[in-house]
């Protein structure tokens, strides 16, 4: 049976695996890329992390290569990208996937250090992976750019504010890019994941205080959306996969929740820790 990714060559970044037993989203969409017939250029900060995810593909006999980079630099952003196209010698799918909240806080203690790391990880090097692979797959005729963005981007409170700033920011972009390259053949969208049970996190989820033990957390998730669970990581990747394959050739410019419904109640608010 045909692959839904065949003859695609991929590049998914932020896709090492933290040592932990949960898997990261980017290692699920890469794994579920090259099952599905693509070769992934799988990209992290950290090299042993990117070739984790690269033995796991190659076990499972699929095709798929390690690069290190650091997307904080903007000239890591265009070199990850010529790399990619260097190896596997065009680029069809782009999935841009890392996120810090490292520095991050409430609107009125946030310090500029923590806004402008914030920015420059999860906003300014999506928008610099796209100038790099755009004139790319202009060239070749087409291809597609998925972000992966948050339901944080829309929910209001917490202490994320430059997070939820910065997701916001990716899905605009993603709205523009999508317009102004569609004439190109090239798709650009969104996911908006809202919590997943990756390690990262059940790790944020006790350093926030929003609850103070993993045996909360159950209890959380059967709280937290319409459908009672956390995502997964594969539910994730398999919207990504959708959006970056030929069965969504005539969508663009979309930011598409993976939220279990949870954008759709209009109504849950996470009180600030200091509320009166
Ligand atoms: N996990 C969730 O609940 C959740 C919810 C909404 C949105 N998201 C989004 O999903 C994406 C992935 O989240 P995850 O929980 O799977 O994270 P993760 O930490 O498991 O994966 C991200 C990967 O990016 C890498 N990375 C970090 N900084 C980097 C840098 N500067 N340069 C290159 N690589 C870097 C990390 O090493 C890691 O392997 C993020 O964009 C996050 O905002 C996650």
């Amino acid at each position: 049976m045909a692959g839904r990714m065949d003859g695609k060559k991929a590049v998914v970044v932020g896709a090492g695996q933290l040592p932990s037993k949960l898997t990261g989203i980017g290692r699920a969409i890469s794994e579920l890329f090259a099952h599905e017939g693509a070769e992934v250029c799988v990209v992290d900060y950290f090299l042993d992390r990117a070739e984790a995810t690269v033995k796991a593909i190659v076990d499972a006999g699929g095709q798929a290569h390690a690069i290190a980079a650091d997307v904080a630099e903007p000239s890591e952003c265009t070199r990850l990208v010529h790399e990619a196209h260097r190896t596997m010698g065009r680029i069809d799918a782009l999935v841009n996937n890392v996120a810090t909240e490292e520095g991050d806080s409430d609107p009125l203690t946030l310090e500029v250090e923590g806004w402008q790391r914030v920015m420059d990880v999860n906003f300014r090097a999506m928008w610099l992976t796209c100038q790099a692979v755009i004139p790319l797959m202009q060239e070749q005729g087409g291809g597609t750019i998925v972000s992966t963005s948050s339901a944080g981007s829309r929910t209001g409170g917490g202490n994320l504010f430059a997070y939820g700033l910065s997701k916001a920011g990716v899905d605009a972009m993603t709205h523009k890019l999508a317009m102004a390259f569609a004439p190109w053949g090239i798709r650009c969208t969104s996911v908006l994941p809202a919590w997943v049970a990756t390690q990262h996190s059940m790790d944020g989820l006790i350093q926030a205080g929003v609850v103070e033990s993993e045996d909360q957390v159950e209890e959380l998730a059967r709280r937290s959306n319409p459908l009672g669970r956390f995502g997964t990581a594969l539910d994730v990747a398999y919207a990504v996969l959708f959006l970056s394959s030929d069965e969504s050739a005539h969508i663009t410019g979309v930011s598409l929740p993976v939220d279990g419904g949870m954008l759709g109640t209009i109504g849950a608010y996470q009180r600030p820790r200091n509320a009166p």
